[in-house]
C-alpha cells in the first residue's frame, strides 16, 4: 500500500480517486483536514476497502511513526501543505509551520521507518515530495522556461517555504541516504478545486452574478496543466523515476490571466447563457440568479488591487520527464477547462457546502463515535 499525505485536498483527493480507480493496490490518507481539506471529495470511497482514511498532522511524528509501523507502506507521497499564496502573505505562520516543520517531522519519521527495513523492501521504498514551480520565482517575458537547475528563487512566503520543504526532501537523500523524489509541478485546474484559487473562484462568482476579481493588469502568466494529467504525472515519476531526482511538470500552456477568466466567461456563455433563460423572478432556475442587466459573464470582470509581490511569469520546461520517463499531458487547456467548468456546473452542493462550512459539519457527523 502507499500513504498519501494532503489525501482531501485538491491534488490529494484527485490523486487517490484516480490511483483507486487504476490499481487495486490500497491508500492510507493522511489529512489534517485544515479548510482546504473535504472528505466529501473522497464521499465515493465511503464503502471501498482500499482506502483508509486518518485524521491527522505530518507534523505529528509518533502518529506518522505509528501509522508507518502499522501499514508498512511501499512509498509515501506528500500532497500536505498550506498552499495558496494570498494567504501566506496576509498570515505566513501556518506555512512555516507545515511546509517546513511539518515536512521535517514527516521526514523524521520516514528515515526512523525506512532505516529499519531490510531487503527489497528498502530498497523499493520512495518518498515522493510534490513541490511547485513557484520556488523557481518569477521569469521576464522572454525567458526561458524553468528547467530543473533553474535557481531558486521563491518571492513569497509560500514559495519560500516550499523551497524549505524541497531542500530538506534532497538533505534526506544526500545524508541518509532516504529515496526520495521532487515533482515541481505548473498551476493546476480541474475538480474539487477550493474556490479560493483563480479558476474556481472565476466560475462560482460568475454564476453567483458576482464580481470577478483581476489583481492588477491581469497579464501575469501561469502555466496551467489539468489536475488528473499532474496525478498521472505523479504515477510515473513514482514508478519510474530514478532516486534523488528531480522532475518539472506541465503543460506548456502559459496563459496570462486576463485570457483564463475570459474563457471561464465565455464557456459559462455557452453552457449556462445569461440571457432568455434565467430572468429575474422567472422561477424556472433553481441557480442563483446574477442581475438581468448583466449581458454576458465578461461584464462581470473587476480590476483590483494587484497582490504583493506578485510574480510575473511561470513557465515550465517539461522535456526532462517527457523524454526520460515518457510522459505526456492527456488534456489540452481547451478540453480540460470545458470539463472543469461542466464539473461545478454538474456539482452545485459540493460548491455550496464548501462555501458554506457544511462540509466541516458533514466530517463531524461522519466521524463522530468512530474514533
Ligand atoms: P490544497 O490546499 O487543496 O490541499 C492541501 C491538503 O493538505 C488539505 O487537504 C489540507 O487539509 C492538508 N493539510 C494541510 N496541512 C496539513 C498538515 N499539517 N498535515 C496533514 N495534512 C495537511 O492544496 P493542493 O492545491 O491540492 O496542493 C497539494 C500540493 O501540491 C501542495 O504541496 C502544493 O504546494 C502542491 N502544488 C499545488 C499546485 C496547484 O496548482 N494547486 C501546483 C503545484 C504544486
Ligand atoms: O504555480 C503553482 C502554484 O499555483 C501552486 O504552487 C499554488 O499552490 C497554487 O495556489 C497556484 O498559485 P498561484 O498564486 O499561481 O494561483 P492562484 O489561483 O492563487 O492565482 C493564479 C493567478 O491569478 C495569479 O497570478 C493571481 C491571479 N488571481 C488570483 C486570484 C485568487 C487574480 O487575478 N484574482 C484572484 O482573485
Amino acid at each position: 500500500m502507499i500513504l498519501v499525505t494532503g489525501g482531501a485536498g485538491f491534488i490529494g483527493s484527485n490523486f487517490v480517486l484516480d490511483w483507486l480507480a487504476e490499481h487495486d493496490e490500497s491508500v492510507v490518507s493522511l489529512d489534517k483536514l485544515t479548510y482546504a481539506g473535504n472528505l466529501e471529495n473522497l464521499v465515493t470511497l465511503k464503502d471501498d476497502e482500499r482506502h483508509i482514511f486518518v485524521r491527522g498532522d505530518i507534523g505529528n511524528t509518533e502518529l506518522v511513526a505509528k501509522l508507518l509501523k502499522q501499514y508498512r507502506p511501499r512509498a509515501i507521497v506528500n500532497f500536505a501543505a498550506e498552499s495558496h499564496v494570498d494567504r501566506s502573505i496576509h498570515g505566513p505562520e501556518d506555512f512555516i509551520q507545515t511546509n517546513i516543520v511539518g515536512t521535517f517531522h514527516l521526514l523524521e519519521a520516514v528515515r526512523g521507518y525506512w532505516s529499519g527495513l531490510a531487503g527489497e523492501e528498502k530498497t523499493n521504498f520512495r518518498f515522493l515530495h510534490v513541490s511547485t514551480d513557484e520556488v523557481y520565482g518569477s521569469l521576464a517575458k522572454d525567458d526561458p522556461a524553468f528547467s530543473e537547475t533553474h535557481r531558486y528563487e521563491p518571492n513569497s512566503p509560500y514559495s519560500a517555504s516550499k523551497a524549505a520543504s524541497d531542500h530538506l526532501v534532497r538533505a534526506y537523500h544526500h545524508t541518509y541516504g532516504l529515496p526520495v523524489l521532487t515533482t515541481n509541478c505548473s498551476n493546476n485546474y480541474g475538480p474539487y478545486h477550493f474556490p479560493e484559487k483563480l479558476i474556481p473562484l472565476m466560475i462560482v462568482n460568475a454564476l453567483a452574478g458576482k464580481p470577478l476579481p483581476v489583481y492588477g493588469d491581469g497579464q501575469q502568466i501561469r502555466d496551467w496543466l489539468y489536475v488528473k494529467d499532474h496525478c498521472a504525472a505523479i504515477r510515473c515519476v513514482l514508478e519510474k523515476g530514478r532516486v534523488g531526482e528531480v522532475y518539472n511538470i506541465g503543460g506548456w500552456n502559459e496563459k496570462a490571466n486576463l485570457d483564463i477568466v475570459h474563457t471561464v466567461c465565455d464557456l459559462l456563455d455557452e453552457l449556462r447563457p445569461l440571457s432568455g433563460k434565467w430572468e429575474v423572478g422567472s422561477g424556472k432556475d433553481t441557480h442563483p440568479t446574477p442581475h438581468s442587466s448583466f449581458p454576458t459573464y465578461r461584464s462581470l470582470i473587476t480590476f483590483v488591487a494587484d497582490r504583493p509581490g506578485h510574480d510575473r511569469r511561470y513557465a515550465i520546461d517539461a522535456r526532462k520527464i517527457e523524454h526520460e520517463l515518457g510522459w505526456k499531458p492527456a488534456e489540452t487547456f481547451e478540453t480540460g477547462i470545458r470539463k472543469t467548468v461542466q464539473w461545478y456546473l454538474d456539482n452545485p452542493g459540493w460548491v455550496s457546502n464548501v462555501q458554506s462550512g457544511a462540509y466541516r459539519q458533514w466530517v463531524e457527523k461522519n466521524y463522530m463515535g468512530r474514533a
